[in-house]
């Protein structure tokens, strides 16, 4: 049986979306950054949570299991990367504004996701994004045992992304025609990472409704809703799909209705709908071996995931949350459960924690 929850970020990410006062005039959703001219650092803030933590250009010199490199790829089932923690044993919600790129492939400047992290992954090319979903062993990445994470996007409490100056490219958009070689910025992205889960999301700009499709506001409710998906543990798969319905739309009575989460203060006493997945086809099924020949040995200077504290002290404490701690008791959470078409169950919890009230998805299959 698996166990998946999601707890929220933070306080301040419901705070800022009432209180806009933190809020840049520069947000990064709106930077354009062609992958030929990317900056060193594409924040430029140095107050509120302090500056980017890492960097944005990343080369061959940047590519090591200390890297800080903040610039990602979601490319095809074989090439993406994940944002994960810098050091060892770290909540996603004490690090969200501070984490670095990891990759299955080298060639992008990132540390490698070390052998072992992966245990089933499936990918869903749609016309308006590339989504992947997959089981991983969370501590390889620097995520502490048992913490069920959250969310990461390209907005943020702040509009400044989490992380902080994250940038996601993909060579697999419709406007690449099959050429590897070039890069196109998706500019909306969503991961949440935790429970040993992760599901990502790149929306494709060109398309009319990647801000629907790569809504960021619904923090609170894991991948289930944020995206929807077949994956199964152990199983290494690429599929075409249609788009999903953008999250909190669904269909009542014959009429669409939009469900949006409520501020963080208020509780969530449920969602008004179980979300299924797309239609997928053309599926293709590959083992673990052919895919991922790149990955990380395990154990490199020392710690499980290779990481060692250098590269990244200096910059993760301006830019860490006092209020991401109360994540830190979600999986005390008690939890109801109801039952989706797919035959797994679905529930959503709560804890009250000492910055608010926290909610978990649990899924159980
Ligand atoms: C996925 O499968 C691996 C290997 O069998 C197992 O260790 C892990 O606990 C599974 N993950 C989940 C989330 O069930
Ligand atoms: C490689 O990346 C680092 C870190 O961003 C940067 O300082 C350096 O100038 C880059 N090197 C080249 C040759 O671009
Ligand atoms: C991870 O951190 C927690 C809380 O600080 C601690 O209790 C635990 O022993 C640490 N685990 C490892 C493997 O270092
Ligand atoms: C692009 O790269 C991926 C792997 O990174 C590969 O599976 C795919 O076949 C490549 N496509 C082309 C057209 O070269």
């Amino acid at each position: 049986m698996l166990k998946l929850a999601y707890s929220s970020l933070m306080a301040a990410a419901a705070v800022s979306y009432v209180s806009a006062q933190s809020f840049v005039s520069d947000p990064l959703v709106d930077k354009t950054v062609p992958y030929t001219a990317i900056p060193y650092q594409v924040d430029i803030h140095t107050d509120g949570r302090g500056p980017q933590s890492g960097y944005n250009i990343c080369n061959s010199t940047t590519e090591n299991q200390d890297s800080m490199c903040q610039t990602g790829f979601i490319n095809h089932l074989d090439d993406f990367c994940l944002f994960a923690p810098p050091e060892a044993n770290s909540t996603i919600g004490d690090t969200e504004g501070i984490e670095v790129a990891w990759c299955t492939k080298k060639g992008h400047g990132a540390r490698l996701i070390p052998e072992g992290t992966l245990q089933g992954v499936q990918l869903v090319q749609s016309p308006g994004y590339i989504q992947i979903v997959g089981y991983i062993d969370q501590t390889k990445l620097n995520i502490a045992n048992g913490d069920y994470g959250g969310e990461l996007d390209s907005g943020g409490q702040d509009g400044r992304g989490n992380p902080i100056g994250g940038l996601l490219y993909s060579n697999a958009f419709p406007s690449n025609n099959g050429d590897n070689s070039t890069y196109q910025q998706g500019k909306r992205w969503t991961y949440f990472m935790g429970g040993n889960m992760f599901c990502a999301k790149i929306c494709d700009d060109t398309q009319p409704n990647a801000e629907a499709l790569c809504q960021h506001i619904y923090d609170r409710i894991g991948c289930a809703y944020n995206a929807p998906s077949n994956a199964q543990n152990g199983t290494f798969v690429a599929c075409k799909g249609d788009d999903m319905s953008p999250v909190g739309q669904y269909v009542s009575n014959g009429v669409t209705t939009t469900w949006t989460q409520p501020a963080e203060t208020v509780s969530i006493t449920g969602v008004p709908y179980t979300p299924t997945p797309a239609a997928s086809s053309s599926c293709v099924t590959y083992t673990s071996a052919s895919l991922y020949t790149d990955l990380a040995s395990v154990g490199i200077s020392g710690s499980p995931a290779g990481a060692s504290a250098t590269a990244a002290s200096a910059s993760g404490s301006g830019s860490s949350n006092s209020h991401a701690a109360a994540t830190k008791s979600s999986a005390d959470s008690s939890s109801t459960a109801s039952s989706n078409s797919a035959g797994t169950a679905m529930g959503i919890s709560f804890v009250s924690a000492f910055a608010g009230v926290i909610l978990s998805a649990y899924m159980f299959a």
